[in-house]
Protein backbone atom coordinates (compact mmCIF):
# COMPACT_ATOMS: atom_id res chain seq x y z
CA UNK A 1 0.00 0.00 0.00
CA UNK A 2 1.66 3.44 -1.17
CA UNK A 3 1.90 5.74 1.86
CA UNK A 4 -0.80 8.61 2.42
CA UNK A 5 -0.20 12.00 1.80
CA UNK A 6 -2.43 14.38 3.63
CA UNK A 7 -0.17 17.33 4.20
CA UNK A 8 2.37 18.75 2.71
CA UNK A 9 4.99 21.59 3.37
CA UNK A 10 5.94 23.58 0.42
CA UNK A 11 9.20 25.91 1.21
CA UNK A 12 9.80 29.02 -0.94
CA UNK A 13 6.73 30.44 -2.87
CA UNK A 14 8.95 32.09 -5.73
CA UNK A 15 8.45 30.90 -9.44
CA UNK A 16 8.23 27.12 -8.90
CA UNK A 17 6.92 26.97 -5.37
CA UNK A 18 3.46 29.08 -5.60
CA UNK A 19 2.86 26.42 -8.20
CA UNK A 20 3.59 23.78 -6.77
CA UNK A 21 1.08 24.64 -3.71
CA UNK A 22 -1.58 24.70 -6.39
CA UNK A 23 -0.75 21.58 -7.83
CA UNK A 24 -1.35 19.70 -4.52
CA UNK A 25 -3.85 21.88 -3.45
CA UNK A 26 -6.13 21.25 -6.19
CA UNK A 27 -6.11 17.80 -5.54
CA UNK A 28 -7.48 18.29 -2.21
CA UNK A 29 -4.10 17.86 -0.41
CA UNK A 30 -3.83 20.06 2.70
CA UNK A 31 -1.11 22.50 2.45
CA UNK A 32 2.03 24.26 4.80
CA UNK A 33 3.41 27.04 2.09
CA UNK A 34 6.12 28.51 4.33
CA UNK A 35 8.69 31.40 2.78
CA UNK A 36 11.38 33.47 4.64
CA UNK A 37 9.36 36.64 5.35
CA UNK A 38 6.05 38.71 5.47
CA UNK A 39 6.60 40.05 2.50
CA UNK A 40 7.53 37.48 0.49
CA UNK A 41 4.73 34.98 1.68
CA UNK A 42 2.38 37.95 0.52
CA UNK A 43 4.17 37.63 -2.98
CA UNK A 44 3.49 33.72 -2.69
CA UNK A 45 -0.33 34.37 -2.03
CA UNK A 46 -0.71 36.92 -4.46
CA UNK A 47 1.26 34.48 -7.05
CA UNK A 48 -1.23 31.49 -6.09
CA UNK A 49 -4.52 33.57 -6.10
CA UNK A 50 -3.23 35.30 -9.29
CA UNK A 51 -2.98 31.70 -11.07
CA UNK A 52 -6.61 30.82 -9.80
CA UNK A 53 -7.95 33.60 -10.41
CA UNK A 54 -6.95 33.44 -14.67
CA UNK A 55 -8.10 29.37 -14.07
CA UNK A 56 -11.56 30.78 -12.63
CA UNK A 57 -11.92 33.35 -15.73
CA UNK A 58 -10.83 30.59 -18.40
CA UNK A 59 -13.55 28.76 -17.13
CA UNK A 60 -11.04 25.65 -16.07
CA UNK A 61 -12.13 26.07 -12.53
CA UNK A 62 -15.32 26.62 -11.03
CA UNK A 63 -15.46 29.63 -8.16
CA UNK A 64 -16.22 27.42 -5.49
CA UNK A 65 -13.78 24.90 -6.31
CA UNK A 66 -11.01 27.85 -6.10
CA UNK A 67 -12.26 29.41 -2.97
CA UNK A 68 -11.88 25.80 -1.62
CA UNK A 69 -8.42 25.32 -2.66
CA UNK A 70 -6.96 28.44 -1.13
CA UNK A 71 -8.62 27.14 2.14
CA UNK A 72 -6.60 23.92 1.70
CA UNK A 73 -3.56 26.24 1.80
CA UNK A 74 -2.29 27.58 5.24
CA UNK A 75 0.83 30.44 4.71
CA UNK A 76 3.34 30.79 7.71
CA UNK A 77 6.76 32.29 7.89
CA UNK A 78 9.41 29.70 9.15
CA UNK A 79 10.11 26.27 8.96
CA UNK A 80 8.62 25.02 12.66
CA UNK A 81 5.37 25.33 10.74
CA UNK A 82 6.29 22.25 8.75
CA UNK A 83 6.29 19.71 12.30
CA UNK A 84 3.46 17.44 11.10
CA UNK A 85 3.59 17.57 6.99
CA UNK A 86 3.91 13.92 5.22
CA UNK A 87 6.17 15.53 2.55
CA UNK A 88 8.06 19.12 1.96
CA UNK A 89 9.05 20.23 -1.13
CA UNK A 90 11.68 22.67 -1.44
CA UNK A 91 11.56 25.37 -3.98
CA UNK A 92 13.90 28.00 -2.50
CA UNK A 93 16.93 29.69 -4.69
CA UNK A 94 19.58 27.26 -6.33
CA UNK A 95 22.52 27.66 -3.94
CA UNK A 96 23.59 24.31 -2.70
CA UNK A 97 24.57 25.68 1.07
CA UNK A 98 21.43 27.23 1.38
CA UNK A 99 19.43 24.41 0.37
CA UNK A 100 21.51 21.93 2.36
CA UNK A 101 20.97 24.57 5.79
CA UNK A 102 17.28 23.89 4.85
CA UNK A 103 17.65 20.29 4.98
CA UNK A 104 19.34 20.22 8.19
CA UNK A 105 16.41 22.44 9.67
CA UNK A 106 13.92 20.47 8.22
CA UNK A 107 15.58 17.43 9.28
CA UNK A 108 15.10 18.78 12.76
CA UNK A 109 11.64 20.18 12.84
CA UNK A 110 9.63 17.35 10.73
CA UNK A 111 8.68 13.94 12.11
CA UNK A 112 10.86 11.06 11.64
CA UNK A 113 8.96 9.52 8.72
CA UNK A 114 8.44 12.27 6.67
CA UNK A 115 9.80 12.42 3.09
CA UNK A 116 12.11 15.46 2.39
CA UNK A 117 12.34 16.58 -1.30
CA UNK A 118 13.52 19.09 -2.95
CA UNK A 119 12.57 21.11 -6.78
CA UNK A 120 16.00 21.45 -7.40
CA UNK A 121 17.12 21.96 -11.02
CA UNK A 122 20.85 20.82 -10.98
CA UNK A 123 21.88 20.31 -7.72
CA UNK A 124 23.25 17.11 -6.72
CA UNK A 125 20.37 15.35 -4.82
CA UNK A 126 23.10 13.52 -2.68
CA UNK A 127 24.83 16.29 -1.50
CA UNK A 128 21.60 17.69 -0.59
CA UNK A 129 20.32 14.67 1.31
CA UNK A 130 23.51 14.10 3.67
CA UNK A 131 22.75 17.57 5.51
CA UNK A 132 20.14 15.40 6.87
CA UNK A 133 20.40 12.10 9.32
CA UNK A 134 17.68 10.45 6.77
CA UNK A 135 19.14 10.30 3.61
CA UNK A 136 17.73 7.61 2.44
CA UNK A 137 14.26 9.35 2.84
CA UNK A 138 15.22 12.38 0.50
CA UNK A 139 14.42 12.69 -2.95
CA UNK A 140 14.44 14.97 -6.25
CA UNK A 141 10.72 15.85 -7.04
CA UNK A 142 11.93 18.12 -10.22
CA UNK A 143 8.58 20.23 -11.46
CA UNK A 144 8.75 21.97 -14.34
CA UNK A 145 7.56 25.54 -15.14
CA UNK A 146 4.28 26.70 -15.04
CA UNK A 147 3.63 23.51 -12.53
CA UNK A 148 0.22 23.99 -12.60
CA UNK A 149 0.41 23.04 -16.59
CA UNK A 150 3.61 21.11 -17.25
CA UNK A 151 2.35 17.68 -17.28
CA UNK A 152 5.92 15.94 -16.72
CA UNK A 153 7.65 15.08 -13.10
CA UNK A 154 11.46 13.93 -12.70
CA UNK A 155 11.90 11.82 -9.60
CA UNK A 156 15.46 11.90 -8.60
CA UNK A 157 16.51 9.20 -6.54
CA UNK A 158 20.02 8.63 -4.78
CA UNK A 159 21.73 5.63 -4.12
CA UNK A 160 20.56 5.42 -0.92
CA UNK A 161 16.72 7.02 -1.66
CA UNK A 162 14.80 3.93 -0.13
CA UNK A 163 12.74 2.20 -3.06
CA UNK A 164 9.14 2.37 -1.06
CA UNK A 165 9.81 6.48 -0.96
CA UNK A 166 10.58 6.00 -4.75
CA UNK A 167 7.75 4.13 -5.49
CA UNK A 168 5.34 6.70 -2.66
CA UNK A 169 6.11 9.19 -4.35
CA UNK A 170 5.83 8.10 -8.03
CA UNK A 171 2.41 6.87 -6.77
CA UNK A 172 1.94 10.66 -5.53
CA UNK A 173 2.91 12.03 -9.07
CA UNK A 174 -0.13 9.44 -10.45
CA UNK A 175 -2.49 11.04 -7.65
CA UNK A 176 -1.30 14.75 -9.10
CA UNK A 177 -1.87 14.10 -12.48
CA UNK A 178 1.66 13.77 -13.75
CA UNK A 179 3.53 11.65 -16.04
CA UNK A 180 6.77 10.85 -13.83
CA UNK A 181 10.04 9.50 -15.20
CA UNK A 182 12.15 7.75 -12.59
CA UNK A 183 16.12 9.28 -12.97
CA UNK A 184 19.53 8.79 -10.92
CA UNK A 185 21.33 11.94 -9.70
CA UNK A 186 23.17 14.03 -12.44
CA UNK A 187 23.32 17.58 -13.60
CA UNK A 188 20.21 18.78 -14.91
CA UNK A 189 19.09 14.94 -15.02
CA UNK A 190 16.99 14.98 -18.46
CA UNK A 191 15.39 18.20 -19.97
CA UNK A 192 17.90 20.73 -18.51
CA UNK A 193 20.81 18.32 -19.23
CA UNK A 194 19.46 19.01 -22.92
CA UNK A 195 17.32 22.06 -22.65
CA UNK A 196 20.28 24.28 -21.10
CA UNK A 197 23.00 24.38 -23.28
CA UNK A 198 20.42 25.29 -25.91
CA UNK A 199 19.16 28.34 -23.60
CA UNK A 200 23.17 29.70 -23.13
CA UNK A 201 23.56 29.22 -27.01
CA UNK A 202 20.29 31.05 -27.84
CA UNK A 203 21.57 34.26 -25.10
CA UNK A 204 25.17 34.01 -26.85
CA UNK A 205 23.83 34.70 -30.45
CA UNK A 206 21.53 37.47 -29.15
CA UNK A 207 24.62 38.99 -26.86
CA UNK A 208 27.15 38.49 -30.43
CA UNK A 209 23.95 40.41 -32.50
CA UNK A 210 24.17 37.52 -35.09
CA UNK A 211 20.17 37.88 -34.99
CA UNK A 212 17.92 39.91 -32.82
CA UNK A 213 15.77 38.73 -29.78
CA UNK A 214 12.83 38.67 -31.77
CA UNK A 215 14.31 36.74 -34.87
CA UNK A 216 15.47 33.90 -32.51
CA UNK A 217 12.51 33.52 -30.69
CA UNK A 218 10.84 33.58 -33.99
CA UNK A 219 12.99 31.03 -35.33
CA UNK A 220 12.42 28.44 -32.94
CA UNK A 221 8.35 28.81 -32.27
CA UNK A 222 7.88 28.66 -36.24
CA UNK A 223 10.70 26.58 -37.30
CA UNK A 224 10.34 23.65 -34.36
CA UNK A 225 7.18 24.38 -33.20
CA UNK A 226 7.99 25.22 -29.88
CA UNK A 227 5.58 26.59 -27.63
CA UNK A 228 7.84 29.99 -26.64
CA UNK A 229 11.40 30.70 -27.99
CA UNK A 230 14.42 30.54 -25.75
CA UNK A 231 15.12 34.30 -24.85
CA UNK A 232 11.05 34.00 -23.78
CA UNK A 233 12.00 30.78 -21.82
CA UNK A 234 14.66 32.18 -20.28
CA UNK A 235 12.53 35.14 -18.88
CA UNK A 236 9.66 32.98 -17.65
CA UNK A 237 12.60 30.38 -15.98
CA UNK A 238 14.23 33.55 -14.11
CA UNK A 239 17.26 34.50 -15.15
CA UNK A 240 19.08 34.71 -11.67
CA UNK A 241 17.56 30.66 -11.47
CA UNK A 242 18.55 29.98 -15.02
CA UNK A 243 22.63 31.54 -13.82
CA UNK A 244 22.68 29.41 -11.37
CA UNK A 245 21.37 26.58 -13.14
CA UNK A 246 23.89 26.49 -15.89
CA UNK A 247 26.71 27.65 -13.76
CA UNK A 248 26.44 24.40 -11.40
CA UNK A 249 25.57 22.27 -14.87
CA UNK A 250 29.30 23.56 -15.79
CA UNK A 251 30.20 22.20 -12.46
CA UNK A 252 28.99 19.43 -11.89
CA UNK A 253 28.64 17.90 -15.50
CA UNK A 254 32.42 17.76 -16.77
CA UNK A 255 32.80 22.04 -17.43
CA UNK A 256 31.05 21.67 -20.70
CA UNK A 257 31.54 25.15 -21.83
CA UNK A 258 28.31 25.26 -23.63
CA UNK A 259 26.84 25.39 -20.06
CA UNK A 260 29.45 28.14 -18.97
CA UNK A 261 26.81 30.65 -18.52
CA UNK A 262 27.26 33.83 -21.53
CA UNK A 263 29.05 36.93 -19.63
CA UNK A 264 25.20 38.55 -20.68
CA UNK A 265 22.79 36.44 -17.93
CA UNK A 266 25.71 37.61 -15.46
CA UNK A 267 25.10 41.21 -16.12
CA UNK A 268 21.52 41.33 -16.57
CA UNK A 269 21.07 39.17 -13.29
CA UNK A 270 23.44 41.90 -11.36
CA UNK A 271 21.34 45.55 -13.64
CA UNK A 272 18.40 43.28 -11.68
CA UNK A 273 16.88 41.84 -14.95
CA UNK A 274 15.61 38.66 -14.02
CA UNK A 275 12.88 38.56 -16.33
CA UNK A 276 8.99 38.35 -15.75
CA UNK A 277 9.10 38.62 -12.13
CA UNK A 278 11.26 41.86 -12.17
CA UNK A 279 8.96 43.08 -14.94
CA UNK A 280 11.95 42.80 -17.24
CA UNK A 281 14.78 40.48 -18.92
CA UNK A 282 15.13 40.11 -22.37
CA UNK A 283 11.77 41.23 -22.90
CA UNK A 284 10.15 44.27 -20.93
CA UNK A 285 6.38 43.08 -19.39
CA UNK A 286 3.93 45.37 -18.29
CA UNK A 287 4.75 44.73 -14.61
CA UNK A 288 6.47 42.70 -12.27
CA UNK A 289 5.07 38.73 -12.86
CA UNK A 290 3.05 39.38 -15.77
CA UNK A 291 3.24 37.99 -18.58
CA UNK A 292 2.41 40.55 -20.98
CA UNK A 293 5.59 42.16 -23.34
CA UNK A 294 5.11 45.30 -23.90
CA UNK A 295 7.40 47.27 -26.55
CA UNK A 296 10.57 48.58 -25.41
CA UNK A 297 13.45 50.63 -27.12
CA UNK A 298 14.66 47.30 -28.70
CA UNK A 299 11.25 46.41 -30.37
CA UNK A 300 11.30 46.89 -34.10
CA UNK A 301 9.74 49.96 -35.50
CA UNK A 302 6.95 48.64 -38.01
CA UNK A 303 7.85 50.74 -41.02
CA UNK A 304 5.31 52.69 -43.09
CA UNK A 305 6.75 50.47 -46.17
CA UNK A 306 8.95 48.06 -47.19
CA UNK A 307 10.08 50.39 -49.93
CA UNK A 308 10.61 53.08 -47.36
CA UNK A 309 13.85 50.41 -45.86
CA UNK A 310 15.67 50.41 -49.60
CA UNK A 311 13.42 47.29 -50.91
CA UNK A 312 13.17 46.84 -54.42
CA UNK A 313 9.72 46.26 -56.16
CA UNK A 314 9.75 42.24 -57.09
CA UNK A 315 7.38 41.04 -59.54
CA UNK A 316 9.28 38.28 -61.77
CA UNK A 317 11.25 35.21 -59.78
CA UNK A 318 13.17 32.55 -61.30
CA UNK A 319 13.48 29.30 -59.35
CA UNK A 320 16.22 27.24 -60.47
CA UNK A 321 15.71 23.77 -59.86
CA UNK A 322 13.66 20.73 -59.61
CA UNK A 323 13.98 18.90 -56.00
CA UNK A 324 11.47 18.78 -53.42
CA UNK A 325 12.19 22.35 -52.13
CA UNK A 326 12.30 23.82 -55.65
CA UNK A 327 8.88 22.58 -56.25
CA UNK A 328 7.51 24.05 -52.94
CA UNK A 329 8.89 27.41 -53.50
CA UNK A 330 7.51 27.60 -57.06
CA UNK A 331 4.36 26.81 -55.41
CA UNK A 332 4.66 29.49 -52.49
CA UNK A 333 5.49 31.91 -55.41
CA UNK A 334 3.04 31.35 -57.67
CA UNK A 335 0.44 30.86 -54.87
CA UNK A 336 1.52 34.53 -53.66
CA UNK A 337 1.08 35.96 -57.07
CA UNK A 338 4.22 36.47 -58.23
CA UNK A 339 4.91 35.09 -61.71
CA UNK A 340 7.59 32.64 -61.56
CA UNK A 341 9.74 31.25 -64.33
CA UNK A 342 11.14 27.84 -63.35
CA UNK A 343 14.46 26.37 -64.86
CA UNK A 344 15.32 22.81 -64.52
CA UNK A 345 17.75 20.46 -66.19
CA UNK A 346 14.78 19.32 -69.02
CA UNK A 347 11.66 18.91 -70.07
CA UNK A 348 11.15 15.86 -68.26
CA UNK A 349 11.87 17.47 -65.22
CA UNK A 350 9.62 20.45 -65.57
CA UNK A 351 6.54 18.11 -66.22
CA UNK A 352 7.04 16.34 -62.88
CA UNK A 353 7.96 19.75 -61.02
CA UNK A 354 4.52 20.57 -62.54
CA UNK A 355 2.63 17.66 -62.09
CA UNK A 356 3.57 17.96 -58.02
CA UNK A 357 2.35 21.65 -57.92
CA UNK A 358 -0.30 20.98 -59.42
CA UNK A 359 -1.69 17.90 -57.00
CA UNK A 360 -0.39 19.85 -54.34
CA UNK A 361 -2.58 22.86 -55.04
CA UNK A 362 -5.49 20.29 -56.11
CA UNK A 363 -5.25 18.83 -52.21
CA UNK A 364 -5.86 23.26 -51.12
CA UNK A 365 -8.75 22.83 -53.35
CA UNK A 366 -10.26 19.80 -51.75
CA UNK A 367 -9.58 21.12 -48.68
CA UNK A 368 -11.56 24.44 -49.52
CA UNK A 369 -8.88 26.21 -48.99
CA UNK A 370 -8.14 27.46 -52.93
CA UNK A 371 -10.67 28.48 -55.46
CA UNK A 372 -10.23 26.55 -58.76
CA UNK A 373 -9.80 29.36 -60.58
CA UNK A 374 -6.86 30.44 -58.09
CA UNK A 375 -5.39 27.19 -58.46
CA UNK A 376 -5.50 27.52 -62.28
CA UNK A 377 -4.30 31.24 -61.91
CA UNK A 378 -1.23 29.83 -59.71
CA UNK A 379 -0.46 27.48 -62.65
CA UNK A 380 -0.73 30.38 -65.29
CA UNK A 381 1.68 32.32 -63.30
CA UNK A 382 4.51 29.87 -63.89
CA UNK A 383 6.80 29.49 -67.22
CA UNK A 384 8.72 26.75 -67.40
CA UNK A 385 11.94 26.78 -69.04
CA UNK A 386 14.93 24.51 -69.23
CA UNK A 387 17.92 27.28 -69.83
CA UNK A 388 19.25 29.81 -67.87
CA UNK A 389 18.76 32.32 -70.19
CA UNK A 390 14.97 32.75 -69.75
CA UNK A 391 15.88 34.71 -65.93
CA UNK A 392 17.45 37.56 -67.47
CA UNK A 393 14.69 39.72 -66.61
CA UNK A 394 13.50 38.49 -63.09
CA UNK A 395 13.76 40.63 -60.51
CA UNK A 396 14.70 37.94 -58.33
CA UNK A 397 16.43 34.62 -58.55
CA UNK A 398 15.55 31.77 -55.81
CA UNK A 399 18.09 28.89 -56.30
CA UNK A 400 17.22 25.60 -55.02
CA UNK A 401 19.74 22.82 -56.68
CA UNK A 402 21.55 20.24 -55.35
CA UNK A 403 23.96 21.02 -51.60
CA UNK A 404 26.68 21.06 -53.45
CA UNK A 405 29.24 24.02 -53.10
CA UNK A 406 30.84 23.11 -56.80
CA UNK A 407 27.38 23.24 -58.44
CA UNK A 408 26.06 26.42 -56.92
CA UNK A 409 29.38 28.36 -57.19
CA UNK A 410 29.12 27.41 -61.04
CA UNK A 411 25.32 28.52 -61.06
CA UNK A 412 25.63 31.82 -59.51
CA UNK A 413 29.04 32.81 -61.75
CA UNK A 414 26.54 32.06 -64.56
CA UNK A 415 23.34 33.87 -62.75
CA UNK A 416 25.93 36.92 -62.77
CA UNK A 417 26.35 37.05 -66.84
CA UNK A 418 22.38 36.39 -67.76
CA UNK A 419 20.68 38.13 -64.64
CA UNK A 420 19.93 42.12 -65.06
CA UNK A 421 21.68 44.63 -62.78
CA UNK A 422 19.82 44.86 -59.29
CA UNK A 423 18.06 41.53 -59.41
CA UNK A 424 18.05 39.67 -55.68
CA UNK A 425 20.12 36.53 -56.14
CA UNK A 426 19.04 33.99 -53.23
CA UNK A 427 19.78 30.59 -52.28
CA UNK A 428 17.92 28.29 -50.02
CA UNK A 429 21.59 26.72 -48.45
CA UNK A 430 20.60 25.00 -45.61
CA UNK A 431 24.41 24.47 -44.72
CA UNK A 432 26.62 25.86 -46.92
CA UNK A 433 28.44 29.40 -46.56
CA UNK A 434 26.16 32.48 -48.58
CA UNK A 435 29.39 34.04 -49.21
CA UNK A 436 31.00 31.44 -50.82
CA UNK A 437 28.28 31.71 -53.57
CA UNK A 438 27.79 35.16 -53.27
CA UNK A 439 31.77 35.82 -54.46
CA UNK A 440 31.20 33.43 -57.31
CA UNK A 441 29.39 36.36 -58.84
CA UNK A 442 30.95 40.07 -59.50
CA UNK A 443 27.99 41.05 -57.05
CA UNK A 444 27.93 39.81 -53.83
CA UNK A 445 26.00 42.94 -52.77
CA UNK A 446 22.83 41.98 -54.28
CA UNK A 447 23.03 37.56 -52.99
CA UNK A 448 21.24 36.62 -49.94
CA UNK A 449 20.26 33.23 -48.26
CA UNK A 450 16.45 32.60 -48.46
CA UNK A 451 16.58 29.20 -46.19
CA UNK A 452 12.80 27.76 -46.66
CA UNK A 453 11.65 24.86 -44.30
CA UNK A 454 10.22 21.93 -45.79
CA UNK A 455 7.57 21.88 -46.76
CA UNK A 456 7.78 25.40 -48.09
CA UNK A 457 3.89 25.63 -48.64
CA UNK A 458 3.25 24.85 -45.25
CA UNK A 459 6.22 26.44 -43.04
CA UNK A 460 5.30 29.77 -41.56
CA UNK A 461 9.57 30.48 -41.38
CA UNK A 462 12.01 31.55 -43.96
CA UNK A 463 15.91 32.39 -42.73
CA UNK A 464 17.11 35.61 -44.25
CA UNK A 465 21.17 35.15 -44.31
CA UNK A 466 23.09 38.10 -44.99
CA UNK A 467 26.61 37.65 -45.83
CA UNK A 468 29.15 40.33 -44.53
CA UNK A 469 28.86 41.68 -48.03
CA UNK A 470 24.97 41.33 -48.57
CA UNK A 471 23.44 45.30 -48.92
CA UNK A 472 21.12 46.53 -46.27
CA UNK A 473 18.83 46.83 -49.39
CA UNK A 474 18.67 43.25 -50.58
CA UNK A 475 18.14 42.60 -46.90
CA UNK A 476 15.44 44.43 -46.99
CA UNK A 477 13.99 42.90 -50.21
CA UNK A 478 14.16 39.71 -49.07
CA UNK A 479 12.23 40.07 -45.93
CA UNK A 480 9.73 42.17 -47.78
CA UNK A 481 9.39 39.08 -49.95
CA UNK A 482 8.89 36.69 -46.98
CA UNK A 483 6.20 39.23 -45.67
CA UNK A 484 4.17 39.03 -49.28
CA UNK A 485 4.57 35.18 -48.80
CA UNK A 486 2.65 35.28 -45.59
CA UNK A 487 5.74 33.95 -44.18
CA UNK A 488 7.78 35.36 -41.22
CA UNK A 489 11.43 36.01 -42.49
CA UNK A 490 14.03 35.98 -39.45
CA UNK A 491 17.49 37.84 -40.56
CA UNK A 492 20.37 36.56 -39.51
CA UNK A 493 24.32 35.93 -40.09
CA UNK A 494 26.06 33.24 -42.32
CA UNK A 495 27.34 30.93 -39.82
CA UNK A 496 26.61 27.21 -39.96
CA UNK A 497 23.47 26.36 -39.21
CA UNK A 498 21.84 29.73 -39.24
CA UNK A 499 19.41 29.74 -36.05
CA UNK A 500 17.18 27.02 -36.57
CA UNK A 501 20.09 23.98 -36.87
CA UNK A 502 22.18 25.68 -34.55
CA UNK A 503 20.36 25.50 -31.72
CA UNK A 504 18.31 22.34 -32.65
CA UNK A 505 20.70 19.81 -33.93
CA UNK A 506 23.00 19.98 -30.69
CA UNK A 507 20.40 19.71 -28.59
CA UNK A 508 19.53 15.99 -30.68
CA UNK A 509 22.99 14.96 -30.60
CA UNK A 510 23.07 15.26 -26.84
CA UNK A 511 19.99 13.52 -26.37
CA UNK A 512 21.48 10.41 -28.65
CA UNK A 513 24.67 10.77 -25.98
CA UNK A 514 22.26 10.73 -22.95
CA UNK A 515 21.14 7.64 -23.99
CA UNK A 516 24.21 6.16 -25.15
CA UNK A 517 25.15 7.12 -21.42
CA UNK A 518 22.26 4.76 -20.96
CA UNK A 519 21.21 7.62 -18.38
CA UNK A 520 18.45 6.94 -19.22
CA UNK A 521 15.55 5.57 -22.65
CA UNK A 522 14.49 6.98 -25.63
CA UNK A 523 11.07 6.90 -24.43
CA UNK A 524 11.60 8.68 -21.25
CA UNK A 525 13.84 11.32 -23.08
CA UNK A 526 10.85 11.88 -25.49
CA UNK A 527 8.03 12.30 -22.76
CA UNK A 528 11.05 14.54 -20.86
CA UNK A 529 11.09 17.32 -23.56
CA UNK A 530 7.62 16.68 -24.59
CA UNK A 531 5.50 17.05 -21.12
CA UNK A 532 8.04 18.78 -19.44
CA UNK A 533 9.13 21.66 -22.33
CA UNK A 534 5.94 21.20 -24.31
CA UNK A 535 7.80 20.43 -27.22
CA UNK A 536 5.90 19.01 -30.23
CA UNK A 537 7.99 16.17 -30.48
CA UNK A 538 10.46 14.05 -28.39
CA UNK A 539 14.18 14.28 -30.04
CA UNK A 540 14.27 10.72 -30.65
CA UNK A 541 10.62 11.42 -32.81
CA UNK A 542 12.12 14.02 -34.44
CA UNK A 543 15.97 12.22 -35.39
CA UNK A 544 13.48 9.38 -37.28
CA UNK A 545 11.50 11.63 -39.10
CA UNK A 546 14.41 14.09 -40.41
CA UNK A 547 16.92 11.41 -41.06
CA UNK A 548 19.42 10.02 -39.19
CA UNK A 549 22.14 10.72 -41.76
CA UNK A 550 20.73 14.45 -42.36
CA UNK A 551 20.90 15.10 -38.73
CA UNK A 552 24.64 13.43 -38.56
CA UNK A 553 25.58 16.07 -41.84
CA UNK A 554 24.05 19.31 -40.08
CA UNK A 555 26.09 18.21 -36.54
CA UNK A 556 29.16 17.84 -38.38
CA UNK A 557 29.21 20.87 -40.36
CA UNK A 558 28.52 22.51 -37.05
CA UNK A 559 31.09 21.02 -35.23
CA UNK A 560 33.76 21.46 -38.13
CA UNK A 561 33.04 25.13 -38.53
CA UNK A 562 33.22 26.09 -34.60
CA UNK A 563 35.28 23.24 -33.40
CA UNK A 564 33.04 22.70 -30.12
CA UNK A 565 34.37 19.72 -28.43
CA UNK A 566 29.91 19.64 -27.19
CA UNK A 567 28.96 19.15 -31.19
CA UNK A 568 31.27 16.55 -31.86
CA UNK A 569 28.63 14.07 -33.29
CA UNK A 570 27.46 11.46 -30.75
CA UNK A 571 28.79 7.73 -31.96
CA UNK A 572 26.38 6.40 -31.59
CA UNK A 573 24.62 8.22 -34.26
CA UNK A 574 27.51 7.76 -36.54
CA UNK A 575 27.12 3.97 -35.76
CA UNK A 576 23.14 4.01 -37.05
CA UNK A 577 24.08 5.75 -39.76
CA UNK A 578 26.28 3.35 -40.96
CA UNK A 579 24.43 0.51 -39.96
CA UNK A 580 21.65 1.76 -42.62
CA UNK A 581 18.97 2.99 -39.77
CA UNK A 582 18.54 6.12 -40.83
CA UNK A 583 14.85 7.05 -39.56
CA UNK A 584 11.64 6.58 -40.93
CA UNK A 585 12.66 6.83 -44.60
CA UNK A 586 14.51 3.25 -43.92
CA UNK A 587 11.95 1.75 -41.48
CA UNK A 588 14.55 1.73 -38.64
CA UNK A 589 16.23 4.90 -36.63
CA UNK A 590 15.79 5.39 -33.00
CA UNK A 591 12.64 3.05 -32.97
CA UNK A 592 11.49 0.42 -35.60
CA UNK A 593 8.66 1.40 -38.10
CA UNK A 594 8.55 -1.47 -39.74
CA UNK A 595 6.21 -3.07 -36.97
CA UNK A 596 4.27 0.25 -36.59
N1 LIG B 1 12.31 28.68 -12.46
C1 LIG B 1 12.14 27.52 -13.05
O1 LIG B 1 11.71 27.49 -14.22
C2 LIG B 1 12.41 26.24 -12.33
C3 LIG B 1 11.90 25.05 -12.85
C4 LIG B 1 12.08 23.86 -12.13
C5 LIG B 1 12.80 23.87 -10.95
N2 LIG B 1 13.31 25.05 -10.48
C6 LIG B 1 14.03 24.99 -9.19
O2 LIG B 1 13.15 25.44 -8.19
C7 LIG B 1 13.87 26.07 -7.15
C8 LIG B 1 13.31 27.45 -6.94
O3 LIG B 1 13.49 28.24 -8.10
P1 LIG B 1 12.57 29.49 -8.44
O4 LIG B 1 12.84 29.84 -9.87
O5 LIG B 1 11.19 29.23 -8.00
O6 LIG B 1 13.24 30.61 -7.50
P2 LIG B 1 12.65 32.01 -7.03
O7 LIG B 1 13.81 32.89 -6.81
O8 LIG B 1 11.57 32.47 -7.96
O9 LIG B 1 11.93 31.66 -5.63
C9 LIG B 1 12.63 31.23 -4.49
C10 LIG B 1 11.80 31.58 -3.27
O10 LIG B 1 12.42 31.02 -2.12
C11 LIG B 1 12.26 31.92 -1.05
N3 LIG B 1 13.26 31.63 -0.01
C12 LIG B 1 14.56 31.95 -0.01
N4 LIG B 1 15.13 31.52 1.14
C13 LIG B 1 14.17 30.91 1.87
C14 LIG B 1 14.13 30.27 3.14
N5 LIG B 1 15.22 30.19 3.89
N6 LIG B 1 12.97 29.77 3.58
C15 LIG B 1 11.86 29.87 2.82
N7 LIG B 1 11.83 30.46 1.60
C16 LIG B 1 12.98 30.97 1.14
C17 LIG B 1 12.43 33.28 -1.70
O11 LIG B 1 11.85 34.29 -0.90
C18 LIG B 1 11.70 33.08 -3.03
O12 LIG B 1 10.33 33.43 -2.94
C19 LIG B 1 15.32 26.08 -7.58
O13 LIG B 1 15.97 24.97 -7.01
C20 LIG B 1 15.23 25.91 -9.09
O14 LIG B 1 16.36 25.32 -9.64
C21 LIG B 1 13.11 26.23 -11.13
Amino acid sequence: MAREFTSVGVVGLGTMGAGIVEVFARKGIDVVAVEISEAALERGRTTLTGSTDRAVAKGKLAAVDRDALLSRVHFQVGLDALHSVDLVIEAVPEHLDLKQRIFAELDRVCKPEAILATNTSSLSVTEISVATTRPNQVIGIHFFNPAPVMRLVEVVRTVVTSADVVADVEALCERLGKVDVTISDRAGFIANALLFGYLNHAVSMFESRYATREDIDAAMKLGCGLPMGPLALMDLIGLDTAYEILDTMYRRGGRDRRHAPVPLIKQMVTAGLLGRKSGRGFYTYERPGSPVVVPDEQTPVASESALADGARGIAKVGVVGSGTMATGIIEVFAKAGYEVVSVTRGAEKSAKVFESVKTSLNKGVVRGKLSEADRDAALGRINWSATLEHLADVDLVVEAVVEELSVKKALFASLDEICKPGVVLATTTSSLPVIDVAMATQRPADVVGLHFFNPAPIMPLIEVVQTIRTSTETTATAKAVCATLGKTGVVCGDRSGFIVNALLFPYLNDAVKMLEASYSTADDIDYAMKLGCGYPMGPFELLDVVGLDVSLAIQRELYLELREPGFAPAPLLEHLVTAGYLGRKSGRGFRDHTRR
